[in-house]
């Protein structure tokens, strides 16, 4: 492997193609999303050993309830059998497991699930997985505005000391720096309700490749590609 010059800190991916993948090899759509928990389980050892601090996946947005009902019942099963299956190694391994989106909508047994993997993850040190379950980016903009604006309202904070930093700090991603790469599959080319303040300056890398098939090999293209990337943030070099 060639020597890379840099590894993004963060990156975000949307991993999207569970259900085309599926289709192309005979199997229901949740068959295609358990295989799509395997690629997930590979990337964050893979992510991890090239160096990847924080590592966010988009893995079930708001929209995704809208979904025929079976479908979302094996997704929330699929989310239980993965703190089950999954939280133990990556607590050895020093993976910090945190929680993005809005979590009031999830059953009692889901809710569970969440608040395990992250109470007996949060000592890792290695690096941050962060999942966002029932996540919309605009949403996650609407809590932030309405948080700043109580404080507004009580006299706690002036309208106009709110800056930048202070809607960063009052986003579900206050503690996380804002992603170096977004990686999106199965050939969709857009951020579907997807960390829209965070993304501002993030590099994005399309492929065409379904998400259960996304192994080491495309990990590494990705990075590869953003190694070759100029970042200027609006300045010139
Ligand atoms: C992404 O795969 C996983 C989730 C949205 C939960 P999809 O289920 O969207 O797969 P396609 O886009 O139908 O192929
Ligand atoms: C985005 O994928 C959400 C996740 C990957 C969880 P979707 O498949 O839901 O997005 P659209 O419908 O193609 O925009
Ligand atoms: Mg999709």
């Amino acid at each position: 492997m060639s020597q890379r010059k840099e590894i993004p800190q963060h990156i975000a991916i949307i991993m999207d193609g569970n259900g085309r993948w599926a289709k192309r090899q005979g199997k229901s759509r949740s068959e295609g999303h358990f295989a799509g928990m395997n690629a997930l389980h590979e990337c964050v050892q893979n992510a991890a050993n090239s160096g990847v601090k924080y590592l966010t996946v988009y893995a079930f947005s708001t929209e995704n309830w809208g979904r025929p009902q079976a479908e979302v019942d094996a997704l929330m099963e699929l989310v239980c059998t993965g703190v089950e299956l999954e939280t133990e190694e990556l607590a050895k391994q020093g993976v910090r497991v945190l929680i993005i989106g809005d979590r009031s909508r999830f059953s009692d047994k889901v809710k569970a699930a969440l608040n395990r993997i992250e109470s007996n993850t949060a000592h890792g040190q290695t690096m941050t997985l962060i999942l966002a379950l029932n996540y919309s980016s605009r949403s996650e903009i609407v809590v932030a505005v309405r948080d700043l604006a109580e404080k507004v309202a009580s006299g706690e904070l002036k309208a106009e000391q709110i800056d930048e930093q202070m809607i960063s700090s009052a986003l579900y991603t206050a503690q996380i720096p804002d992603p170096d790469l977004i990686i999106r599959t199965s050939g969709e080319c857009r951020l579907s309700n997807f960390l829209m303040w965070q993304a501002s300056y993030s590099e994005f890398y399309f492929t065409d490749v379904l998400w259960p098939d996304f192994n080491k090999e495309e990990l590494d293209k990705a990075l590869e590609a953003y190694a070759q990337r100029d970042r200027r943030y609006g300045l010139v070099k």
